[in-house]
């Protein structure tokens, strides 16, 4: 059983863990319903600047979501795909934290973070 599957099964929560460019992980509770990057502020998470609060207008909470992740949210809209342009270093898997909000689905999701902020 994985860390993530115990602790998720408490109800409402899921376990997501950020992993920084230099490889440290950082597993964390989240309820469902909250955006990734409310769960990188919530957990005082480095990396996740998010300056407009989550109003998808700053792309400072630039994040990847690994390729087995990336059907697990809606695609990107207008907005976020805009301000991914802006992003450091952008790849495929870029999305903004604030886009993407946890369902039961997100139990053992990882989240890699790039190594600065735009
Ligand atoms: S917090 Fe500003 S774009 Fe996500």
């Amino acid at each position: 059983m994985t860390v993530g599957g115990r602790l998720g099964s408490l109800a409402g929560m899921v376990v997501l863990t950020f992993v920084t460019a230099a490889g440290v992980h950082y597993p964390v509770d989240v309820r469902v319903g909250d955006s990734v990057m409310d769960a990188a502020l919530d957990n005082a998470v480095p990396g996740i600047r998010a300056q407009c609060g989550g109003g998808c207008t700053c792309c400072t909470c630039h994040c990847y979501v690994p390729a087995a992740w990336r059907a697990s949210f809606p695609p990107p809209g207008a907005d976020e795909v805009e301000l991914l342009a802006y992003a450091w270093s952008p790849t495929a898997d870029s999305r903004l934290a604030c886009q993407l909000r946890l369902t039961p689905a997100h139990d053992g999701l990882v989240i890699r973070l790039p190594s600065e902020q735009a």
